[in-house]
């Protein structure tokens, strides 16, 4: 059975895995605890949150110890950012990170810059990556921390994370990662795929649950907490926990290291059918190379000129695509990513974003750049 609607929409967010849901149901059913309770229906609940803590931390490689439960990214994000900078003492109180950063960094940076700390946004090179030289001289003696993201949500670039954190630690400086869009997805493992001081997770772009995220601390690092409370998560994000919600996060956590390695596989094998039908129309593609190493395969960020994006995504009601990230195209705004690349504005508005995952038929993705393509052409495309 063909689904409803085609899902190209899949850096937005990810559909549930059944085996996320299955793990959630007892904790939504009969088992309601609340895991601060001190009962027996209140450990097994605490004890199925350490359960999922481990799990997800498994798949960082990292202990579970560091790992805080947060609603998503956006918060870990936030509590990153203004954690860090709030127990930051001496000279060093400088906030750098990057133009193309998702809206959650930048808007807190900017929330920060309001409270007087100083801040720097670097630009990045026309393929939406850092340019390392740049980046090792906006690190000085006055910065407490860098923040970069492991794959960008609207052009899919793979940043060089490890390459950064090297830079950030030689000059001092802490480093974060906003890893939303490449856990689950790409190694991801401290020491391996990823070097870092703190890490954003979110549940729902891994085939999770939306509102559960998850920051990573480094052992012995200190950051000052969002939300004051009951002291939940080490103190670190006072509120009840959701059993239910980290059990989904932990159970999707397990399944991607089970299949991380063959969906990218399949992915790289799927990224060669839609370029070919894209061929079909004038397009330019934004971002690094689509088939090359510094690109997550299951995106791609297409400028069709002349034809304006929301007519196309209009035209085409079976299928769910977006012009850009969710919360600004969901917000009206235009991209901040494709504008940092040095897209003309009449440019960001004739592109779409296209995201799939290894779930996706290739049946399937063939015949939405098909219906896409054809779209485009009728709209004013045409070769
Ligand atoms: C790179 C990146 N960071 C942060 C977020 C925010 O994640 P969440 O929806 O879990 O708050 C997103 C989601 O769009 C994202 O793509």
């Amino acid at each position: 059975m063909q689904p409803e609607v085609v899902d190209l929409d899949a850096q937005a967010t990810t559909a549930l895995a059944p085996e996320a849901l299955a793990a959630m149901l007892p904790w939504l059913e009969s088992r309601h605890w609340n895991p601060h309770s001190a009962h027996r229906g209140g450990r097994q609940a605490k004890a199925a949150l350490e359960a999922a803590r481990v799990q997800v931390a498994a798949l960082l490689g990292a202990a579970p110890e560091g790992l805080i439960f947060t609603s998503g990214a956006t918060e870990a994000n936030n509590l990153a950012l203004k954690g860090v900078l709030a127990e930051a003492e001496g000279p060093r109180r400088r906030l750098v990170t990057f133009v193309t950063e998702h809206s959650c960094v930048l808007e807190t940076a900017r929330h920060l810059e309001r409270l007087g700390v100083p801040v720097s946004i670097l630009p990045v090179r026309a393929d939406g990556l850092p340019d390392l030289a740049q980046v090792a001289e906006a690190l000085g003696p006055d910065v407490a921390l860098l923040s970069a993201m492991r794959v960008n949500n609207e052009i899919g670039a793979i940043w060089p994370t490890a390459r950064l954190a090297a830079l950030a630690r030689k000059a001092g400086a802490l480093f974060h990662c906003d890893a939303a869009q490449g856990f689950g997805k790409i190694d991801c493992r401290l020491g391996s795929g990823l070097e870092a001081d703190l890490v954003s997770l979110s549940g729902h772009k891994m085939h999770g649950p939306k509102g559960i995220g998850a920051l990573w601390v480094r052992p012995g690092l200190r950051l000052a907490a969002l939300l004051d409370g009951g002291g939940q998560e080490g103190g670190l994000r006072s509120g009840t926990q959701s059993p239910a919600l980290a059990a989904g996060f932990g159970a999707a956590a397990v399944l991607a290291a089970g299949r991380m390695d063959a969906d990218h596989d399949r992915l790289k094998a799927m990224m060669p059918i839609a370029l070919s039908r894209l061929h079909a129309v004038p397009h330019r593609i934004n971002g690094p190379d689509p088939e090359g190493a510094e690109r997550w395969p299951g995106n791609l960020s297409v400028t069709f000129p002349g034809v304006d994006a929301g007519r196309v995504i209009a035209a085409l009601p079976g299928i769910a695509l977006s012009s850009g990230a969710a919360c600004s195209s969901g917000a009206g705004r235009p991209s901040h990513v494709l504008a940092a690349l040095g897209l003309e504005p009449a440019a960001v508005r004739q592109t779409v974003r296209l995201g799939w995952t290894a779930r996706m038929s290739e049946d399937e993705l063939e015949m939405a750049l098909d219906a896409l393509v054809a779209a485009v052409r009728r709209l004013g495309g045409a070769r």
